[in-house]
């Protein structure tokens, strides 16, 4: 049985990535799969792209009207509307943890008799993802961290100014180096520095000539708060918090420290301002791209002021590198959604116990 796959258009204002390459889509034809892809503007790979590679080319916004054994796939949330989904959709739909208007998007897949198959929720036999963002996640929060220290040296009492999608990685780096100008690169600590997210930090930090300071489960095994992480310019956190644990910093601790701090910038890739256990509490919603930073302490113009970034769709303003990347993890399983596999079984399954909860 051959699977019919339908790349939809992303609604999301600033969204640009995508899971599928026209790479992919060449690929995913030679083995048999039919591939329509729906037109849009702001996608980083452009619609010609995916012509030349042998997709069938919809309007934007077709996939209501798609056959009804089309699997549509998508990166984030469907528009917001209560139709009824009748297709397989496959997207991050943040729902499953009952995030905000989990029911109403839950029953709107019951009541057309659709299935929700989560791309969070790929996963190994070991519990790993199958295909993260989060190499790139890293990269970007460490370069936005990088140019909010810039910012914060000029002394200005303005905000950093709003980040835009980079065309690719050079001119990131380069848009880093040249905000620091002749000033030297921060010192910097990454929490979570073996992980995805925190590899790709290190990698962003070294190419700008930061000094990195790799941290990961085994220096944390004490417990925060640290004042190591005070010593440094700046802080990324790119830790996976899957249940209790001390803060890494505290304001208390922070303020205490007085002229001995040197943290500047806190990167908080992992942004978690929400849980109970998030390790850095300083701060009480995510920032977004038009307004990167959120002042934690100080007030304005304060040279001691420390600012957090706290963006949760960081690899969204590295939309290619981003969307290669996770294109190429995910398409060995997309190459094996018609016959089935664990990884799609056990996403299933997840949607299943969701609707069981509903
Ligand atoms: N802001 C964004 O746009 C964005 C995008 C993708 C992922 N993320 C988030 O980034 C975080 C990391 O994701 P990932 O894919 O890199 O995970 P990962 O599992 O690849 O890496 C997490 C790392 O954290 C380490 N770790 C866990 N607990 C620790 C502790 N107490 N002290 C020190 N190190 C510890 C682990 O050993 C591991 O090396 C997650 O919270 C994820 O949701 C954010």
């Amino acid at each position: 049985m051959s699977v019919h796959l339908w790349l939809r258009a992303e609604s999301k204002p600033g969204e640009e990535r995508a899971p599928v390459t026209p790479a992919g889509v060449r690929r995913l034809l030679d083995a048999g799969v039919r591939i329509t892809v729906e037109q849009s503007s702001t996608r980083v790979f452009k619609d010609d792209e995916y012509a030349s590679a042998g997709a069938t080319m919809v309007p934007n916004g077709a996939w209501p009207s798609a056959p009804n054994d089309a699997v549509i796939l998508g990166i984030k949330e469907l528009p917001t509307s209560d139709t009824p989904l009748a297709h397989r959709h496959v997207y991050f739909a943040h729902a499953f943890k009952e995030q905000k208007g989990w029911r109403d998007l839950l029953r709107r897949f019951k009541d057309g008799g659709g299935t929700l198959l989560d791309l969070e929720y790929l996963k190994r036999d070991d519990g790993r993802r199958v295909a993260a963002f989060g190499y790139w996640a890293g990269y970007v929060g460490a370069a936005a961290g990088v140019l909010a220290v810039a910012h914060l040296r000029t002394g200005s009492a303005e905000p950093m100014a709003g980040l835009r999608p980079w065309p690719g990685r050079a001119q990131l780096i380069a848009v880093c180096q040249a905000a620091l100008g002749a000033g030297r690169a921060p010192s910097t600590i990454v929490l979570g520095a073996k992980g995805r997210s925190g590899s790709g930090a290190v990698a962003l930090l070294q190419a700008v000539g930061a000094p990195v300071t790799s941290w990961d489960l085994e220096e944390t095994r004490a417990g925060g708060p640290f004042d190591a992480i005070l010593a440094h310019e700046l802080f990324v956190n790119a830790v996976l918090v899957q249940g209790p644990l001390q803060p890494f910093v505290t304001r208390a601790q922070i303020v205490n420290a007085g002229l001995a701090r040197r943290l500047a910038v806190i990167a908080d890739v992992s942004c978690d301002p929400h849980s109970p256990h998030n390790p850095v509490p300083l701060y009480d919603d995510t920032t977004t791209m038009e307004h990167p930073t959120v002042r934690a302490i100080g007030g304005r113009g304060d040279v001691a002021s420390l600012d957090v970034v706290a963006i949760d769709h960081l690899p969204s303003l590295l939309p290619r590198e981003s969307s290669e990347d996770f294109a190429e993890q995910l398409l060995p399983h997309l190459l094996e959604l018609a016959q089935g596999s664990p990884v799609w079984r056990g996403a299933e399954q997840v949607y299943r116990d969701a609707l069981a909860r509903l």
